[in-house]
């Protein structure tokens, strides 16, 4: 045969335009897009119909947590690599890239490096890499970035707070630096470590510990000033960053106007910004655990639609889940491990920061309704491919040179809309924050590399553990530092 796989009456969606096209798949890459019809007389091993439904690139989630120690109190990953890449092929999403997390209490990023690649290898169902997580910005592990960069990591999470994390701005500095020397793109969890323990240590002075107060104990206000304080950070050094998980369109109109000043300030929002609120946190008994994060859903359908506009107007780069993945119901190593005689209804600081998400990302996303569907792709997809340095292997349909990973939706009419249950989702955790949400969309197919991962009406996961693979990246090609020289002291 011509081809491996023929997909037929799709509308293909890329980040640039949505066309009546056909797609020819050979081995693991994308080998033909033609206008439909184009491809009748070719021949191929496997042909799928897409009716009329469109057709993205493969997502990639760039921010998912699996397998990391517990941040604070007992908590710990309910999602090993295994469960944690099988849940993101089935909601479409064919790359993750994940946590490798340093402790303040090592030296080095390659050890690091070495022991998560040992969680992931031979595992994954989805093709996968990792952001370095660094918690201790020591001279040896600085020196080690070069090297990470040959082991295929151009990106690194560090944290504004966090006991066990946070950096102070003096290590943030030498991390930007470090970074910019290599190549190198940080993302930077920003929040205001002391405004937040003022806050907790105000609500305990009250006895309140209910899980809503999370949300009162992070405000907007934090995530606002750090926010500002990490691009000015980003400005001194003149160093690509992109801000994790933003909530606040206040904070979002920071990053918008160093984007207009022409800094390479990216961005990255979750849906859990898009479709849950405080009142989330405020459920009877110890059901608002369930949607604790960091930062926390804001106030309102108001903030909901900041961050909507964020997305239109360019100001988040990526749509990311944040897929940070705790049991509910379990005492010792769930969102219930903070209930203990001292605090018997649970204590707020104690719950575990984190939502999971990776397979609802995109059906959300995409039922919502309210992106462009090329918008849609580069949030989703493309933006993180380019940022990531995975640009076009991934988040693009380029004859010869992209992976052939993509989704194939529903046609109009063919799937009607059904409320989401925790039992519908692939990952290890007992709850979704969105139980009973209408979807109007989800993959009926995911295709890794050629390969059907995916089929939601005939058998469902079809894939295998250990289909997917780990990618070696390159840097990011997205903006970077707006001077070629090296950063000199005598400059100022
Ligand atoms: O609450 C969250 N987001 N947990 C995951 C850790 C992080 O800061 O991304
Ligand atoms: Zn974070
Ligand atoms: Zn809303
Ligand atoms: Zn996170």
């Amino acid at each position: 045969a011509d081809y491996d796989l023929i997909i037929i009456n799709g509308l293909v969606a890329s980040a640039e335009d949505v066309i009546e096209a056909d797609i020819a798949i050979k081995g693991d890459k994308i080998a033909n897009v033609t206008a439909r019809g184009g491809l009748k007389d070719a021949t191929a091993t496997k042909t799928i119909d897409a009716e009329g439904a469109y057709i993205t690139p493969g997502g990639v989630d760039a921010h998912v947590h699996l397998q990391e120690p517990p941040l604070f109190g007992k908590g710990s990953s309910a999602d090993t690599f295994e469960t944690g890449s099988r849940s993101a092929i089935c909601g479409g999403t064919t790359t993750i890239i994940v946590f490798a997390p340093q402790q303040k209490s090592e030296d080095t990023l390659l050890a690091t490096l070495e022991a998560t690649h040992g969680k992931a290898d031979k595992v994954c169902y989805s093709d996968y890499s990792f952001h370095l997580l660094v918690a201790n910005p020591s001279e040896n592990a600085l020196a080690e970035f070069s090297a990470l960069r040959k082991a295929g990591i151009s990106s690194l999470k560090i944290y504004m707070t966090y006991a066990a994390l946070k950096l102070d701005d003096g290590q943030i500095l030498d991390v930007l630096l470090a970074a910019r020397e290599n190549g190198i793109t940080t993302m930077i969890h920003a929040e205001n470590n002391d405004l937040i323990l003022w806050m907790t240590a105000q609500l305990e002075k009250r006895k309140m510990f209910q899980p809503k107060y999370h949300a009162t104990s992070h405000p907007a206000m934090a995530e606002i000033e750090a926010t500002y304080r990490a691009i000015c950070l980003s400005e001194f050094i003149d160093a690509p960053i992109l801000l994790v998980h933003i909530s606040s369109p206040a904070a979002a109109k920071h990053i918008k106007e160093a984007q207009d000043r022409g800094l390479p300030i990216h961005a990255e929002t979750c849906p859990q910004y898009l479709f849950l609120t405080k009142d989330d946190l405020d459920k009877p008994g110890f059901e608002g655990a369930k949607c604790v994060c960091s930062p926390p859903p804001r106030e309102s359908e108001v903030d909901h639609e900041g961050i909507w506009q964020g997305l239109e107007n360019g100001t988040f780069t990526v749509l990311s889940s944040d897929h940070c993945p705790f049991l509910y119901d379990d005492n010792q190593t769930g969102k219930k491990s903070c209930i203990d005689d001292e605090y018997p209804d649970g204590h707020f600081k104690y719950i575990p920061n984190g939502c999971p998400g990776v397979e609802t990302r995109l059906p959300l996303a995409m039922s919502a309704g309210r992106l462009k569907m090329t918008k849609f792709v580069e949030v989703t997809s493309t933006n993180a491919a380019k940022l990531y340095g995975l640009y076009p292997r991934k988040g693009a349909f380029v004859p010869g040179e992209s992976d052939a990973d993509l989704v194939i939706w529903y046609p109009d009419g063919k799937l009607e809309p059904f409320a989401l249950k925790n039992e519908m989702l692939h990952h290890n955790v007992d709850y979704t924050p969105y139980e009973g949400k209408t979807l109007k969309q989800w993959p009926r197919f995911t295709i890794l590399r050629g390969k059907v991962m995916w089929d939601r009406d005939n058998g469902g996961l079809v894939g295998k553990a250990g289909d997917g693979a780990f990618l070696h990246r390159g840097q990011s090609s997205l903006k970077g530092p707006l001077s070629t020289e090296p950063w000199d002291i005598r400059g100022f």
